[in-house]
């Protein structure tokens, strides 16, 4: 069977060129273009690459239309139900979900691996406290590269293994480390009796000396209501494609560069605001618009295209449906909304945002629905994490994406230097 080919004319000179069609197992195909310069003279012209596959990748896929994400061809409402956070992040890692004894092998390797140099919790110190965890989590997991420098050359499995267990565990670790440095109280060590995400809010919620906050009735301990909801979070965050973070992450990748300070590079491009620093803005939105009756005027406000006001939460580059992982944490704050008091003013303000936003033209014309970051931050601030920690809380979900982009990178024998071209306008 002749292979399928697109045909491109250059109409000033009548010269055709062909290339062929290349079918992935789900989702669009794409033209093969990688001799369009050498063929034609000319570039693609493509910013913020909208039509543009930069690699082909088995770890994630998502159908924007439909509304559908799968990590490993698993649907992520199957994942975020039925499995934890440690099993997915097997399953990114290794292409399957673990048996019951590799799941508790890999459970056991990340307690044990989630304390820090002391050398590296030293830094911490250099760090004024009103600095952003942000800052801080991104210039410590650089550092981390200094502590290991034997990852610089991975050349079979179990390295690879060993790198990304390495990264996985600390990340928490040094993500609450961030959040005590900024409130100046001593760090809380990680506890290896305790599971992944209890530990981290433990480290993030223990009094020094690591007990509980005591009430009336006896230290409060942490609810398994609250692990569930962080996990399933965490699970939700884990990998989406190649999402701008992820670029950057590949990008610094193939220069063959520390993967620890490509993942550092990854951190630091989730920070903005467009991207995983939205969840941050969210709140802080629903905070400034203050009231059910003030929604109409920030509705105005977005529209406005002379108004750079947006709605933070609200719209994705592939999702022109709902956002599943939105549909997930909606489900999920409706479940938890008695059992962690939820701030129902800011619920309240965000649900009249979403009301009207989805029936008003201007989003349903440019698709623009609630996307995961609308929602992440109600249920963080109930479980007591404040607003600034909801990046680096992104962060620790993301790490097992990036470190599995990262990995399939590196083993990519089509993998070259990221180098763009450019159309010149200069002088
Ligand atoms: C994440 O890529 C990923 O996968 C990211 C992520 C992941 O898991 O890695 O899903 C996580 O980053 C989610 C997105 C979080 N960001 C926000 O919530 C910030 C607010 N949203 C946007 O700034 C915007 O929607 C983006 C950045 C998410 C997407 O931008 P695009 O695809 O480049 O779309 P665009 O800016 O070209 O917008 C298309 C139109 C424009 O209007 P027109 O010029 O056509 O008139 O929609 C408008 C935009 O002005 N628009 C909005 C809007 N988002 C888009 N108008 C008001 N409020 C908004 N939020």
């Amino acid at each position: 069977m002749n292979k399928a080919t697109v045909t491109l004319t250059d109409n000033r000179s009548g010269q055709s060129y062909e290339y062929d069609i290349m079918d992935g197992t789900r989702g669009p195909s794409v033209v093969d273009l990688r001799s369009f310069f050498a063929d034609t003279g000319m570039f693609t012209y493509d910013p913020g690459y909208t039509s543009t596959a930069s690699c082909s990748s088995q770890i994630t896929f998502i159908d924007g239309a439909k509304g559908e994400l799968r990590y490993r061809g698993i649907p992520i409402e199957k994942l975020a139900t039925e499995h934890s956070y440690l099993e997915t992040c097997y399953l990114l890692l290794n292409g399957e979900l673990p048996s019951k004894e590799a799941l508790q092998d890999f459970d056991l390797e990340l307690r044990h691996r989630a304390y820090i140099h002391e050398n590296l919790r030293l830094l911490f110190d250099a760090f004024p406290n009103n600095a952003h965890p942000m800052a801080t989590l991104s210039a410590t997991i650089t550092a981390l590269a200094s502590f290991h420098k034997e990852h610089l050359t991975l050349d079979n499995d179990a390295d690879y293994h060993t790198m990304a267990s390495r990264l996985l565990a600390k990340m928490p670790t040094i993500a609450a480390f961030a959040y005590r440095h900024s409130l100046g109280i001593p760090f809380i060590q990680p506890d290896i009796d305790l599971s992944f995400t209890k530990n981290f809010l433990t480290m993030m919620r223990a009094y020094p000396g690591g007990k509980m906050h005591l009430g009336p009735n006896g230290h409060e301990e942490i609810k398994e209501v609250e692990v569930r909801a962080l996990d399933t979070i965490f699970t939700l965050h884990a990998d989406h494609e190649q999402n701008a973070s992820t670029t950057v992450v590949r990008g610094v990748a193939s220069t063959g560069a520390h993967p620890y300070v490509a993942i550092s590079s990854g951190i630091a491009a989730l920070w903005g605001r467009a991207h995983g620093g939205a969840n941050e803005s969210v709140i802080a939105q629903l905070e400034m618009i203050g009231s059910v009756e003030n929604v109409e005027k920030y509705i105005a406000r977005a529209k406005d295209p002379d108004d750079d006001f947006r709605l933070m939460g609200f719209g994705h580059r592939v999702y022109k449906n709902f956002d599943p992982r939105a549909k997930i944490l909606k489900t999920l704050q409706d479940e938890l909304k008695e059992e962690l008091q939820l701030d129902s003013r800011l619920m309240e303000i965000a649900g009249k945002i979403e009301e009207i936003a989805l029936r008003d033209e201007y989003f349903v014309s440019r698709n623009l629905y609630p996307n995961i970051d609308f929602y992440t931050g109600i249920i963080l601030t109930a479980l007591q994490i404040p607003k600034n920690m909801f990046t680096p809380i992104f962060v620790i979900g993301r790490t097992v994406g990036w470190i599995t982009q990262w990995i399939e990178f590196k083993k990519d024998p089509q993998s070259k230097i990221a180098r763009p071209r450019q159309l010149y306008t200069g002088a």
